[in-house]
Formats: structure tokens, sequence, C-alpha cells
């Protein structure tokens, strides 16, 4: 079977894009990296993929005067480099309509909580404060919304009497960079049929 082009966006430390890259080459996941763009120059990914080797390159939001250009700057590079499925692995901005709609229904994100519970910013610091025993992960298609789009997997992780926001997502952190490749090789594998909001796995 073919390998499924995927782009990653990455703003951060990029723990999850390199439990990606780890399960390509464990053989768990029938993707090939076709690019990995950071929208901020001094991202640890950048760091991270020059040592693995692994093409990546920023698009600095800060080049451009406005949302739509950045985005169109990003779409264009994905295009170039023919990506089938855009993932977001700690990309800290939000997307407009505009990119989403040139990706529609290709693009995923995961998320610290158990959606709909805690989206947006902070999800574990919400769960910390909100007295939620059970927190978790959540890996969904992205939408025009924060955090809205359908559901692809969940995993539950319990939520300490002393738990911090830290130690919580240290845990959490564990759990998604299993649960994001698994998302994404139900992908590849052409098993993810959304219905309305609902994904089934066949
Ligand atoms: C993860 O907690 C992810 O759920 C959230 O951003 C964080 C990214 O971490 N969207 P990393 O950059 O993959 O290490």
């Amino acid at each position: 079977m073919n390998k499924t082009v995927i782009g990653v966006l990455a703003s951060g430390r990029g723990s999850n894009l390199q439990a990606i890259v780890d399960a390509i080459e464990a053989g768990r996941l029938n993707a090939k990296i076709g690019a990995v763009i950071s929208d901020n120059p001094e991202a640890n990914v950048l760091k991270r993929m020059a040592a693995a080797d692994i093409p990546a390159l920023c698009i600095d939001r800060r080049q451009f005067v406005s949302r739509h250009e950045f985005e169109a700057a990003v779409a264009e590079e994905l295009n170039i480099r023919h990506v089938e499925l855009v993932v977001l692995a700690g990309f800290m901005r939000i997307l407009t309509a505009y990119f989403i709609d040139r990706f529609a229904g290709k693009i995923m994100n995961i998320h610290p909580a158990l959606l709909p519970a805690f989206p947006g910013e902070n999800a574990q610091q919400q769960a910390v404060d909100y007295g939620a025993k059970v927190s978790g992960c959540t890996v969904h298609f992205v939408d025009e919304g924060m955090d809205t789009g359908p559901i692809i997997l969940q995993e539950a992780v319990p939520v300490l009497e002393d738990d911090t926001a830290e130690t919580l997502s240290d845990r959490i952190l564990h759990a998604e960079h299993i649960l994001y490749p698994r998302a994404l090789a139900l992908y590849c594998e052409g098993r993810l049929k959304v219905e309305g909001r609902r994904v089934r796995i066949t």
C-alpha cells in the first residue's frame, strides 16, 4: 500500500512529532513525512528534526502582514510537497476557514483533554482547577471551531490527588504519544469514515 504523505505543523517541543517519526520507523505507521513546518524560528521541534535528519522549515508568522498570507504560504508549501494529511502537533495558531477549506477533512489535531471538556489553552490546568477525576487526550479532525471537530480516538488518564498541571501534563503526554500514531495509522489504512459528527472505525 502507498505511504500517505503527511505534513506536520508544530510550534514547540515536538514530542508528538517524535512519536510519529518513531512509529513510522518501527513500521507501525504507513506514512511518509513530506513536510515539517514551524511558525516559530525558536521552536525546539526544528532542532529535533535537524538532529534526526528530517527536513523541517520555518514559516515565520511575523514575516507576513496577515493571517491569510501566512496560511497561503503554509498551504503552498504543503501542496508543493504533495501532502495528503495535515497533522497539527502542538501548533499554537488557530487556522482560519480559508486554510481548513483547502484541506477539508484532511487536518488532524491532538488535544490534551477529553473533549468536549476543557477545550482551548491550558487544558491540563483547567482539568486540575475544575477538580476533574479523569482527563486524557483526544485526536480529532479539525473544523472551524476551537477543538470542536469530529473525534477520532480518546484515551482517559486519571487525575491524581496531588497532581499539578505539570504532573498531569506528563501523564497525558505519555498517552498522546501512543494515541496520535494510532489515529494516524487508522487514517492511512483508510479505516476512518466520517458521518456527520461521528467517526466510524471500519
Ligand atoms: C501536546 O500536549 C498537545 O496535546 C498539544 O500541544 C502539546 C504539544 O506537545 N496540542 P509537543 O510539542 O508534541 O511535545
